[in-house]
């Protein structure tokens, strides 16, 4: 399914090289994938053989390093974009529904908006899953609107200096509770296993994480990476708990609206706008979508994953159906230790 577009209208700058040099840096990326692949440390995969270790961070070696090859050596950021970056299973699908609605509320009424028939990974997409795309038209960057919506699960310090150094464009980070993220996490990739594997069970997904070999691990790394930086650049980078938005939605959708530079006026808070995006948005309502339950999300030409796993429960605090009392005192004591002194805290 091609990325949704909001409208017809794009900005005229070009974000991938033109095509007279396009095939010479693609052969480079290329090349360099190549050559980096072999040399890399591996851990056991969640769903594929293995990961390998770039730069510090686990990544699957076919399509994560590829992918993030690719943004560092061609991506071009607008002044204009905004990113959604997130450690995976930390709520990046919700974020993805309330900052589309949030950016195009005056675009489209609550009644038959575009998030009621379209999924929120087609409105948001991934921008480092689709790079590679052959078929340009099913996700054109130079044709999409400003202000470009793209995801990623990238760890900031991967990130090329045009993304980070760049004045205006801005980064929203869903964290969430390690305990869920795991337990999230490993439920999720479960489903996605191929048939000929055997199930990963929780106790080896448990000690995989805790040393960090997980997609876009070690998770502490990733959310201190984001965290340290929205300390330094707080207008750059806003950096939000999944927990937060489960107990105030109304207060931090209002935080979003103000970052990004679509505050809400008065007379739209007086009209229920807020109220309408936070219900929109909501895993009751979006987890019973037709579209939420019955489509398929091509992420890359080899990863393709029914909506519906997107929504499970959506709570906070399923880790407690799961984890031992061993495993909760061992996960909380290892993120106690590596986020001591950042200022950073997750709930216990
Ligand atoms: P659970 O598995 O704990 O239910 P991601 O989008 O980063 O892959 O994260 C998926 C997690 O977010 C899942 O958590 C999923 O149920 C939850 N989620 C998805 N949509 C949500 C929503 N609208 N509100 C709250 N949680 C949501």
């Amino acid at each position: 399914m091609a990325a949704f577009q909001p409208s017809l209208e794009c900005d005229n700058i070009s974000n991938i090289h033109s095509e007279q040099t396009d095939s010479d840096l693609i052969q480079k990326t290329d090349e360099r994938y190549r050559e980096t692949l072999p040399n890399l440390p591996k851990g056991k995969g969640w769903i594929t053989k293995h990961l390998v270790q770039y730069q510090g961070f686990w990544l699957t070696p076919n399509a994560a390093l590829k992918n993030l090859m690719w943004v560092q050596d061609h991506f071009k950021p607008r002044p204009t974009d905004i990113f959604l970056a997130s450690f995976p299973k930390s709520g990046t699908t919700w974020l993805k529904a309330l900052i589309f609605a949030t950016v195009n509320r005056t675009r489209y009424g609550f009644a038959d908006h575009p998030l009621l028939t379209t999924g929120p990974h087609d409105c948001f997409p991934f921008l480092d899953a689709h790079l590679q795309e052959k078929d340009r038209s099913r996700f054109d960057l130079d044709r999409f609107p400003s202000p470009r919506l793209l995801s990623i699960h990238i760890p900031y310090i991967l990130l090329p200096n045009s993304m980070t150094d760049h004045q205006s464009c801005r980064f929203v980070y869903i964290s969430r509770d390690p305990k869920d993220v795991l337990v999230s996490k490993w439920l999720f990739l479960n489903k996605l296993r191929p048939k000929d594997l055997p199930p990963i069970s929780l106790e080896e997904a448990f000690e995989l994480f805790c040393q960090g070999i997980s997609h876009y691990g070690p998770f502490w790394d990733h959310v201190l990476g984001y965290w340290e930086a929205s300390l330094e650049t707080p207008e750059k980078i806003l950096f939000l708990k999944y927990e937060d938005l489960k107990k105030e939605p109304l207060v931090v959708v209002k935080r979003l609206g103000d970052f990004l530079g679509y505050p809400f006026s008065l007379e739209e808070e007086s009209k229920g706008v807020v109220e309408e995006i936070v219900k929109l948005c909501s895993f009751e309502n979006l987890s019973t979508l037709e579209v939420n339950k019955v489509s398929e999300q091509k992420f890359s030409k080899d990863t393709i994953i029914d909506n519906r796993h997107f929504f499970r429960k959506g709570k906070v605090g399923d880790w407690k159906s799961y984890l031992t009392t061993e495993m909760v005192e061992r996960l909380d004591e290892i993120t106690y230790e590596k986020l001591l002194g950042s200022g950073l805290v997750f709930g216990s």
